[in-house]
């Protein structure tokens, strides 16, 4: 498919989704979602493209409702930021317009400000202790119920690796990140955290920062490796630089209103198709970044960096105790993180 066509598609596909939203609403049939031969669809909206591990374990959560409930419920999944970019989405969910979306917490910090945590940089030791702390479900539980008063609440949470800093130049240290504009998610404390790091943060969309690279509006941008191939980035972007700042997952977030008005059976359905969408995103992740990491080398010839990691930390650590102070919010999830930190390390030490 040439590029041109590939756009064609994807306003077609746009074009399509949008009119099936407007009809949704204009016929009134939000909040109480629409109904196609006796069926409730049930429309899910996320940022990726269709070969990313959410949308593969989305279409497993598609396969085992209808398995499950498929005379009563048909899952629509709508990629690419089609029903629009995630601050957009998450208002659709809100309102009921959409049943699910799938959202980076970053973008979730605006509406409830517990998710505000994962954008702390530094925040878990490893890699293994982010999973494990995530998947935690009876503690997350909490968390996520947390947000009841926003009209929504999260059902499982999905993997988004590491981010990291990459960019048009080198950045090796922190001092060069100075003086540069790094594109940042739309979320107050990534804006912080960029500029501690003494660069300029320009919070946008995801689907702009491409051509935003591209034009040398920003001189880089921060995200997981995925960014540089699924979106195209390592095409404009060629230096990706292992500094580790943030895990931050992605939520699929459910209206709550929808959640509520399911039977017991029902929700409990939906709730295992949740737990089963995770674990196949989980194992598609790990392939997905061999894949992409080849892919950026060999064929868009990016060069990664590894560097001091510690350098950077040592920066950034004072952000913990300001936004600790400024949203009590977090304070019960940080401690149990910090906990289970704690408890890695005491492991490590036991000769682990
Ligand atoms: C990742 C993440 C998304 C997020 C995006 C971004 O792709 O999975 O949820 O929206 O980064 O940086 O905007």
């Amino acid at each position: 498919m040439t590029g041109k066509e590939g756009y064609d598609v994807k306003k077609m596909m746009k074009k399509a989704a949008v009119c099936v939203l407007a009809a949704a609403m204009v016929t009134g049939l939000t909040g109480c979602g629409s109904l196609t031969d006796g069926k409730r669809i049930i429309r899910v909206s996320h940022a990726q493209s269709e070969t990313h591990p959410e949308h593969l374990g989305l279409l497993a959560f598609k396969e085992y409702v209808e398995e499950n409930l498929g005379d009563r419920y048909e899952v629509q999944i709508f990629p690419n930021e089609i029903l629009g970019s995630a601050q957009k989405a998450i208002e659709l969910t809100q309102t009921g317009a959409i049943d699910f979306v799938v959202a980076g917490t970053a973008n979730l910090e605006t509406f409830a400000g517990v998710y505000e945590i994962f954008s702390m940089p530094y925040l878990f030791d490893s890699e293994e202790v982010y999973k494990s702390v995530m998947q935690d479900t009876d503690y997350m539980e909490q968390v996520y119920e947390s947000t009841d008063e926003a009209g929504f609440r999260v059902v499982t949470w999905y993997n988004a690796g590491t981010r990291n800093f990459y960019g048009k130049k080198p950045i090796r240290t922190p001092e060069d990140l100075k003086g540069l504009k790094i594109r940042v998610q739309q979320s107050p404390a990534s804006v912080a955290m960029v500029n501690a790091f003494g660069a300029a943060a320009a919070p946008m969309g995801f689907g702009e920062v491409y051509t935003a690279i591209q034009q040398g509006v920003i001189d880089g941008a921060e995200n997981n490796e995925l960014a540089l191939t699924n979106n195209k980035h390592g095409e404009v972007a060629k230096y990706y630089t292992y500094n580790k700042h943030q895990m931050v997952p992605d939520m699929l977030v459910a209206n709550l209103k929808f959640l509520n008005s399911l039977s017991d059976e029902e929700y409990q359905v939906f709730k295992d198709a949740a737990v089963l969408s995770t674990e196949v995103e989980m194992d598609e992740w790990d392939k997905s970044i061999e894949e992409a990491k080849d892919i950026a080398v060999n064929q868009q010839g990016v060069e990664f960096l590894d560097v001091d990691v510690d350098a950077f930390k040592q920066v950034v650590l004072p952000l913990h105790e300001k936004m600790l102070k400024e949203n009590p919010k977090i304070a019960d999830l940080y401690n149990h993180i910090q906990a289970a930190n704690e408890a890695a390390r005491g492991g490590e030490q036991n000769g682990k």
